[in-house]
């Protein structure tokens, strides 16, 4: 029986994931050690914090030979300690196959040293996850200077899933007819990806970076008067990115501007500053949790997590 892992803190979602799991097509072709009992099982690392900070970790003292790790992996730094001791750990106990399920994936927009002796994060949290682990599914990493996720990550099975389609549905039933927004070229394959699923029209603005809170957004050249506009990001962190966009689409006509995000981050006082822009509601999918969680990503997460570990998985 192949086992699911998580902390404490996640089992909501790591529950949801169990769940869809459970509903997903029985695997036709199932074979090596975990043929006979394909369902899924959860259970909880017990996490305690020692006086000076160090984490002690107990995992199930024997675990099967299928594992994954879920662990959304914002607010990062904690987490990824944790998930250096349990992965080692859990081979030792048995598991021989081990997968990182990582709703969202951190460190990814460190792609490149900007001034010399600046650390890319991503190629060295990539690489230490893929020691750790043999496989990774996440969803809408922020890959902008490399092309695949392997790239960043270097394993065989690593898998990037994509919210757009699933946003963009949210999206076309709240807003039919909307005009969908990236506020960064870096956008342009969500976008993209999410106008195509929902047959929305798009476009994409320039941006430019001068700090953490400081961004300048330039508007796409299109009469935007009138229109109802949704803003679609990967990420929103302090929120200016796609803050300066909608007070932009504002001055310039625009009769609403709706945000939707795969991954909300929004820290401090993201969602205030989105507000005072003018944004109307705000929608998310479920990577990181936070009421505005429109979207659920368990049965795009089941459904990988079924793929890789029993190879293909009988849809008839
Ligand atoms: C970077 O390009 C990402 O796609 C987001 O646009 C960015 O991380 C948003 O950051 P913030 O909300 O802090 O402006």
């Amino acid at each position: 029986m192949p086992l699911l892992l998580c902390c404490d803190d996640e089992q909501a979602p790591a529950e949801r994931l169990l769940a869809a799991l459970q509903v997903q097509p029985t695997p036709g072709q199932a074979t090596g050690p975990d043929a006979a009992d394909a369902r899924w099982s959860l259970a909880v690392i017990e996490r305690h914090r020692f006086p000076d900070g160090e984490w002690r970790l107990r995992l199930p003292a024997h675990l099967p030979p299928t594992v994954a790790i879920y662990r959304s992996l914002h607010q990062p730094n904690e987490k990824l300690v944790e998930l250096l001791l349990a992965a080692p750990a859990a081979r030792e106990l048995g598991a021989r196959r081990l997968w990182l399920v990582a709703p969202y994936l951190a460190y990814m927009r460190q792609d490149m040293a900007f001034v010399p002796g600046e650390v890319v994060s991503q190629r060295h949290v990539g690489r230490w996850l893929a020691a750790a682990f043999d496989g990774l599914i996440t969803v809408d990493p922020h890959l902008h200077r490399v092309a695949t996720l392997a790239e960043a990550v270097p394993l065989a099975d690593a898998q990037a899933l994509s919210a757009a389609p699933l946003l963009a549905q949210a999206i076309a039933a709240r807003r039919p007819g909307a005009l969908l927004l990236g506020p960064d070229e870096e956008s342009a394959q969500w976008v993209h990806q999410a106008a195509a699923a929902a047959g929305m029209e798009a476009a994409v603005c320039r941006k430019v970076r001068r700090g953490d809170r400081d961004v300048q957004v330039e508007l796409p050249a299109l009469d935007v008067r009138g229109r109802a506009v949704v803003i679609l990001d990967d990420m929103a962190s302090t929120g200016r990115t796609v803050a300066q966009a909608a007070a932009g689409l504002l001055a310039a006509g625009a009769a609403s501007v709706d945000v939707a995000v795969t991954h909300a981050l929004f820290v401090s006082d993201a969602l205030a500053v989105l507000r005072s822009a003018g944004v109307g509601e705000v929608w998310s999918a479920d990577s990181v949790p936070h009421p505005s969680n429109a979207v659920s990503l368990a049965p795009l997460l089941a459904a990988a997590l079924q793929r890789a570990v029993w190879g293909s998985v009988r849809t008839g």
